[in-house]
């Protein structure tokens, strides 16, 4: 709850003399001032209403030598930024060797920051036209990290994320 500390607001007064011709200083003959606590309703500038996020998960595209998968995490707030983005804000890996040297840089006109969605694909925004031409013969689950927008502003949950290794692509 905000709230508003104010200085009681009395006139100032500059020197006075009391009856007697005594000279008083400003302090000894105002009275004190008076601190007033008001309680204000509503929402506070401190702790504007949290934005719904999205906990993302990504899955490395091969095991590690005992077998498991290393999966890397972050968070975004719903609806505003790409999934790219995302793996670029986090420094998480996307491209494999030949999209590192040669991707679009996000256009959609590359197709090699494919991803395989694992889990929470009805988090996302529908396949782009640009994702529509690239991925039209491969799974459903495949999607353009530079086209797909995580989250619809309004949504929370958890998507799951696999990159693709290059040799399946
Ligand atoms: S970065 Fe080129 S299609 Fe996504």
């Amino acid at each position: 709850m905000a709230c508003m500390h104010l200085t009681n607001a009395m006139s100032f007064r500059p020197e006075r003399f009391s009856g007697a011709g005594k000279y008083h200083k400003p302090a000894d003959f105002l009275p004190r001032r008076k601190s007033v606590l008001i309680s204000c309703a509503g929402s506070s500038p401190e702790s504007p209403p949290s934005k719904p996020e999205i906990e993302l998960e990504f899955i490395a595209p091969k095991p590690e030598n005992d077998g498991s998968y290393a999966v890397e995490k972050a968070t975004a707030i719903s609806g505003e930024k790409l999934l790219r983005s995302i793996m670029k804000d986090n420094k998480i890996e996307l491209y494999a060797t030949y999209g590192k040297l040669m991707n679009c840089g996000g256009g959609g006109s590359c197709g090699t920051c494919i991803v395989e969605i694992i889990d929470g694909k009805d988090l996302l925004n529908e396949r782009t036209n640009a994702e529509l031409k690239y991925l039209k013969k491969k799974p459903e689950s495949w999607r353009l990290a530079c086209q797909t927008i995580v989250g619809n502003k309004e949504n929370s949950g958890k998507v799951v994320v696999q990159r693709i290794p290059q040799w399946k692509k």
